[in-house]
């Protein structure tokens, strides 16, 4: 049977995190430059939101640059910044068909002026939108949203707004920019590598954890399947105990 046919409605997650891992390694397997690896790393972005979108997820974070990535060679960052902005024009079509709201994190500011542009005019076209929503970490790194928010927590304090008494966990998520996310149910990882590289840190207290050994452009639909029908099989405790 098909996997997608497998998967249990009732069961969906309904925010999948992905860290999209191992392009510059496909490049090399195929001989081939670490920039084309990310342009064909565009193909498993668009198969795996739209097996999203068809399965009923109603988030999908996708972590398409972290801070660290602006100390990559000068090059492949401007590459990756006009893949970026070619994606999100050639992409909007499929936005649109899937009913997908495009939104944002991270430190947008330092994104250079075109990218913003392109991203805030692809988010507002979309805002109409009520399905799934198509999160981009966008020179995101968790430590820069927690510290981020202390500050603003602090500053409210000093302002008179915030009473420090008041400060627990629920009013520190909504200090992040993920406020008005759930935290995800599952994350997923490719490229073999067992790390979180500072994504979402906060966030994935008690998400489930899968890795696969594929590499990014390498992952269609299928393999997206396939990792939702893992998250069913298991058993989630928060730390409880079981039934
Ligand atoms: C990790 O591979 C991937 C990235 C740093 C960039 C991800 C970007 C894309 C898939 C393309 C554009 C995205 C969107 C949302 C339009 P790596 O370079 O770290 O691979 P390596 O570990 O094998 O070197």
């Amino acid at each position: 049977m098909d996997l997608r046919e497998q998967i249990d409605k009732e069961k969906l997650p309904v925010h999948v995190a992905v860290i999209m891992d191992g392009n510059g390694r496909w490049a090399r397997q195929q001989g081939k430059s670490r920039v084309a690896g990310h342009q064909h790393g565009v193909t498993a972005v668009r198969e795996v939101t739209e097996a999203a979108a068809e399965t009923g997820i109603r988030f999908l974070t996708l972590f398409a640059f972290s801070t660290e990535n602006w100390q990559r060679p000068q090059e492949e960052v401007n590459a990756l910044m006009t893949l970026l902005v070619n994606t999100l024009e050639s992409e909007i079509e499929t936005l649109m068909k899937n009913n997908i709201v495009l939104r944002a994190i991270g430190n947008l500011e330092v994104l250079p002026e075109e990218v913003r542009e392109n991203l805030l005019k692809t988010m507002g076209k979309t805002s109409a939108n009520t399905g799934m929503n198509l999160v981009l970490a966008l020179s995101y790194s968790a430590r820069w949203e927690i510290a981020h928010a202390a500050g603003q927590i602090a500053h409210d304090v000093k302002e008179e707004k915030l009473d420090p008494g008041k400060i627990n966990e629920k009013l520190f998520s909504d200090y992040l920019q993920t406020r008005d996310i759930p935290d995800p149910d599952l994350l997923i990882r490719t490229s073999g590598e067992y790390r979180i590289s500072n994504f979402l840190l906060w966030q994935i207290a008690y998400t489930e954890l899968y890795f696969t050994p594929k590499l990014w452009p390498d992952i269609r639909k299928e393999d997206f399947f396939q990792a939702i029908l893992d998250y069913q099989h298991r058993e989630r405790r928060f730390g409880r105990v079981s039934e």
